[in-house]
């Protein structure tokens, strides 16, 4: 009720729709429509009433409502149906529910702020209000070795998105950071189900710093991590980043499952800091050498001093030097 209430004001966004015509047309009381718009209000809409005349939106707040995300949105299923929470311990957890009971593809849980946000490797990920947290259910033909196939779009969707709307040079540090010079904005999370070697489903994680303040950050975080409302020196909107990025990411899904991989892993090889780059790698073992290509299911390969190679499935990369003299 609320969102077809918006969706009324929007359409006669500047002038005054009468709460009879609201009502008439909602097949809802007068007073229903008051409860409506006092809620909306409660949602952050700032809507002004007038006697005889009605009411008129006067501006929107940029919360990822489905309302607001839904109504410009571009895609065919990524985001058609969507679950918003104000607060919610992680939206992966809760879209992993959503997915165990048979929610469809493309299916969005978003939160504006996660109590026990989830990073990879067991790490929390924190997740106060302005950021933007958003985990997507897919369903994606494949097995569960190609799995980081998924990261990896998901990666170039979010460094395209960042380039086209902010002018910024967003860099993909594999597997998945997402990162603007040497420091993090935003990072991926896949986690999945799999039967008989094939996915049943998997669900894409993305965190990204977007109106968040460098001093607002615990100690810890403010040299390692950036966000877009500090490198664009304004706050941003997240709705429609959210919307862009979703759209990204049906469309390289798309093309991932006509084509293959080999589009998205040469879009990534495009965006990325870490080939050609000094790694060291921790995965268990430490190892070092240069980053010298990826495989087709996503794997790091790298070329150890000894001219040996090793193929890395997961692990932390951490830059030493870029594009240096190592002969390796
Ligand atoms: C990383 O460690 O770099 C990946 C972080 C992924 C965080 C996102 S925020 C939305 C979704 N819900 C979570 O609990 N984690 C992912």
């Amino acid at each position: 009720m609320k969102e077809e209430i918006l969706r009324m004001l929007c359409t006669h966004r500047g002038s005054y729709v009468s709460g009879a015509a609201l009502a008439t047309q909602l097949k809802v009381s007068k007073v229903a429509i008051w409860k409506h718009i006092q809620a909306l209000r409660g949602d952050g809409y700032s809507i002004e009433s007038r006697r005889r005349r009605g009411y008129r939106l006067i501006a929107a707040p940029d919360l990822l409502l489905p309302y607001e995300i839904g109504r410009e949105l571009q895609t065919k299923f990524i985001g058609r149906k969507i679950f918003h929470y104000w607060e919610v311990n992680s939206t992966q957890k809760v879209a992993k529910e959503l997915a165990m009971k048979g929610a469809e593809e493309g299916t969005l849980v978003v939160a504006e702020t996660q109590g026990a946000g989830k990073g990879r490797r067991n790490r929390s990920w924190y997740s106060p209000k302005g950021g933007i947290y958003l985990s997507v259910i897919m369903r994606p033909e494949m097995s569960p070795s190609r799995a980081s196939l998924m990261a990896l779009l998901t990666g170039v969707a979010a460094a395209k998105t960042i380039r086209e709307i902010y002018g910024l040079k967003a860099e993909l540090k594999w597997p998945n950071d997402i990162q603007i010079g040497d420091r993090k904005i935003g990072g991926v999370l896949i986690e999945l189900a799999a039967e008989a070697e094939l996915v049943n489903w998997l669900i894409i994680g993305t965190g990204l710093n977007a109106n968040i303040k460098k001093a607002s950050l615990p100690r810890e975080f403010r040299v390692t991590t950036t966000s877009l409302e500090e490198e664009c020196g304004r706050k941003i909107s997240r709705v429609n980043f959210v919307r862009k990025f979703l759209e990204r990411i049906e469309q390289l899904y798309l093309i991932f499952k006509r084509r293959g991989e080999a589009p998205i892993l040469e879009e990534w090889k495009n965006m990325t800091n870490t080939l050609g780059a000094w790694v060291r790698v921790e995965d268990g073992e430490t190892i070092e050498g240069k980053a010298v290509d990826v495989d087709r299911d996503g794997a790091l390969i790298v070329k150890l001093a000894d001219g040996t190679t090793k193929r890395i499935v997961a692990g932390d990369v951490s830059l030493r030097r870029k594009r240096c003299g190592h002969t390796a």
